[in-house]
């Protein structure tokens, strides 16, 4: 099938190439002209496992093509998924200049029934809003035979970065949502091979014995809740497991055996009941906030959402809180941080609580030198007085205090003896209740967790 992603950001991207890779004729738009000539040489412009290999053998295989010619694109395919980025207003409501634009460009260029996607993580009500855009704009409403040009769908996607291919291929349900029957069937034409997980790559490399993927088919409006609700509910079981974490700490109690208790009642279960320093990244702050906005805009009460963005952001001064209590003042200490990226596998520091942590101890005056496995340079929401380390014993060199943020999967074989050595004093927080606190109290460290 002739399928146009518009925007290449992380969401478009991998929803293009992974289109492409089970068999449709895909071309993806994004008015960066750069990043369209990187992607036409093979060069993934994000850090995302399997995706670099997926973008080279569909473009050598001409399943895919790169191009800043939305008029054409859009022109010459059937169904066109809008995957242009809906950054967050300062007041939380998410900016839709790009998806109107896009729409209004979309109602111009139709020239023979298309199918318009929504799949970006778009404001409840957006399937109808981006609706009428695109009739404002178009030459005719019908064809000739009184069947409508057009039709739009809501179809969320529910990528996890660092797992977004994987995500992609083997989902663990398909969400569409739309008030037309044809524009469903043919929505479920395109999955198909996801669906039935009979295509290459699926009876490559799945780790389960495949089996169909739901399909769940609601209106638009719905469909669109389901995605906001969903990372909601997640983002509360996480800050419902740090609240209890905070409560251990105050009774005395383990918050990771608390939780191996609570997740084997299978009605709770353990995903997502890590407790840590906090839920960030590009979607679950930005998603929260806009559901809780929604809700007040329409009357509905988000005592809950509210409740959850709270705790979220006490639970990284907690960390300041903590670094206060072992070292006092703050002001001259040297601070050694262990990640920046917002969780591991991924480059991406949007709403990383490394951030925030690393912001308040340089304004509290202290010198932090920072590490990160992917993230070389200091992001742009990062005071620039910080250190980026080159490793990990560069980060600790004369540290007062050690933590860790982003639980990356070599910081288990860090030299914890050799670690102890190059600080000033041995003192380590642990963000994510990552490391062996019995093995590093052994060494001698002063161990803090996270509810432990
Ligand atoms: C999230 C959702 O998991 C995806 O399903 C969704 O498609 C995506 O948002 C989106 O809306 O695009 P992502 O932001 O990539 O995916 O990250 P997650 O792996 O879900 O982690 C989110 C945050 O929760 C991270 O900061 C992570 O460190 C934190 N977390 C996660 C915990 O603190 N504890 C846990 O037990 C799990």
């Amino acid at each position: 099938m002739k399928v146009c992603v518009i925007g290449v950001g992380y969401v478009g991207l991998v929803t293009g190439v992974c289109l492409a890779e089970v068999g449709h004729n895909v071309i993806c738009v994004d008015k960066e002209k750069s990043k369209i000539s990187s992607l036409s040489e093979g060069v993934c412009p994000i850090y995302e496992i399997g995706l670099k290999e997926l973008i080279k053998r569909n473009l050598n295989e001409k399943n895919i093509t790169f191009t800043s010619n939305l008029t054409e694109a859009i022109k010459s395919q059937d169904i066109i998924f809008i995957c242009v980025g809906t950054p967050p207003l300062p007041n939380g409501k998410p900016d839709l200049t790009a998806l109107d634009d896009v729409s209004k460009l979309i109602g111009s260029c139709l020239n023979g029934y298309k199918i318009i996607v929504n799949k970006s993580t778009v404001p409840i009500g957006t399937a109808k809003r981006v609706k009428k855009i695109i009739k404002e704009n178009a030459k005719e409403e019908s064809n000739k035979n009184g069947s409508p040009i057009f039709d739009i769908v809501s179809n969320p996607e529910f990528l996890k970065e660092g797992e977004a291919v994987n995500d992609a291929f083997f989902p663990e349900r398909i969400v569409i949502g739309s008030e037309s029957q044809k524009a469903i069937e043919i929505m479920k034409q395109l999955y198909k091979p996801i669906i039935n997980q009979d295509f290459d790559y699926a009876i490559k490399n799945s780790k389960n014995t495949r089996k169909k993927i739901p399909v769940i088919i609601t209106d638009s409006t719905s469909s669109e809740l389901i995605k906001y609700a969903s990372n909601a509910f997640l983002a509360t079981k996480i800050s419902f497991i740090n609240e209890v974490a905070n409560i251990c700490e105050r009774v005395g109690a383990n918050v990771v055996d608390v939780t191996y208790g609570m997740g084997l009642d299978s009605r709770i279960g353990s995903k997502y009941l890590k407790a840590g320093i906090g839920w960030g990244g590009s979607c679950f702050p930005k998603d929260v906030r806009a559901l809780a906005f929604t809700a007040e805009e329409y009357g509905a009460v988000a005592s809950i959402l509210n409740a959850v963005i709270q705790v979220n952001n006490y639970q990284r001064y907690r960390i300041i809180q903590k670094a206060m209590d072992i070292l006092g003042i703050i002001e001259d200490k040297i601070i050694g941080v262990l990640g920046i990226a917002f969780k591991p596998d991924t480059d991406d520091t949007r709403e990383a609580p490394s951030i925030t942590i690393i912001n308040k101890f340089l304004e509290l005056g202290a010198e932090v030198k920072a590490y990160d496995p992917v993230i070389k340079k200091c992001p742009e929401e990062m005071d620039d007085k910080v250190i980026i380390a080159k490793d990990v014993y560069e980060a600790v060199k004369n540290a007062d205090l050690l933590i860790l943020v982003t639980e990356w999967p070599e910081f288990s074989d860090i030299d914890f003896n050799k670690v102890k050595s190059e600080m000033k004093r041995p003192n380590i927080i642990d963000g994510r209740n990552m490391l062996d606190k019995k093995q590093l109290t052994e060494i001698g460290f002063n161990y803090r967790g996270i509810g432990i």
